[in-house]
């Protein structure tokens, strides 16, 4: 079984898909966090973000893997550098190359091929291009200023540079041209903006376990 959990930040994706997969016992991919591993890689060399060409080599060579829940690049575990600002600020650019999201695709549906086929998959274009057959799709979604203000509580940050943020990614995100955010046409859009996250879980496991 394969549930895809699209949608943009701030609408509870990460949490929810979480709960969901433990609930149901199956393995979890973030697969924004490959996206944010590789602009790490890409910081650290001192490349620039906007650079096709160099950051699809920087992709290619290096190892990006979630283990155990932990997000390593080349074996050292980035799960918190991947959350930092630097990152933040460059990930849309460096998830807008073509050649960048047929790398990182292959590599997600070969870490799900590798534990067993069946996951809960959270992303942007996870039912609409990595598991476009996936009998479960499901798009989070929630009002803009909902979603500003669960970040920054998340994250202790002010509310105008979580909003500002968000508009900024949300803009890059849906208008890029490869694969851009947008719902999958047979996903069940749910919005969170009202909803407890308990709830949320529930609902997304009883769509699940009856095959949406
Ligand atoms: O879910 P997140 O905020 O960690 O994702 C970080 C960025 O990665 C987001 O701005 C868009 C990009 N992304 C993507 O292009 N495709 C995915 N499947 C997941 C994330």
């Amino acid at each position: 079984m394969i549930v895809t959990v699209d949608g943009p930040s701030g609408t509870g994706k990460s949490t929810v898909s979480r709960a969901v997969a433990q609930q149901l016992g199956l393995p979890h991919l973030d697969t924004g966090a490959f996206y944010r591993a590789a602009t790490l890689a890409v910081l650290e060399a001192g490349e620039s973000p906007e650079d096709a060409n160099t950051v699809t080599s920087i992709v290619e060579e290096a190892d990006i893997d979630q283990v155990d829940g932990t997000i390593r690049l080349n074996g050292r575990d980035v799960t918190d550098a991947i959350r930092q600002d630097p990152v933040n600020r460059h990930v849309s650019a460096v998830s807008s190359h073509p050649e960048v999201r047929r790398l990182l695709v292959e590599r997600q549906r070969r870490w799900v091929a590798t534990h067993g086929g069946s996951a809960v998959v959270e992303g942007r274009d996870i039912g609409s291009v990595v598991f476009p057959t996936a009998p479960i799709k499901i798009y989070l979604d929630a009002r803009p200023e909902i979603r500003a203000s669960r970040r920054a509580a998340e994250r202790d940050m002010h509310l105008d540079d979580v909003a500002e943020a968000l508009r900024r990614r949300d803009h890059l995100d849906t208008s890029r041209a490869a694969s851009p955010l947008l719902v999958p046409k047979d996903a069940v859009v749910v919005d969170t903006s009202e909803m407890k996250f308990r709830d949320v879980v529930d609902l997304v496991i009883s769509l699940a376990t009856r095959g949406a």
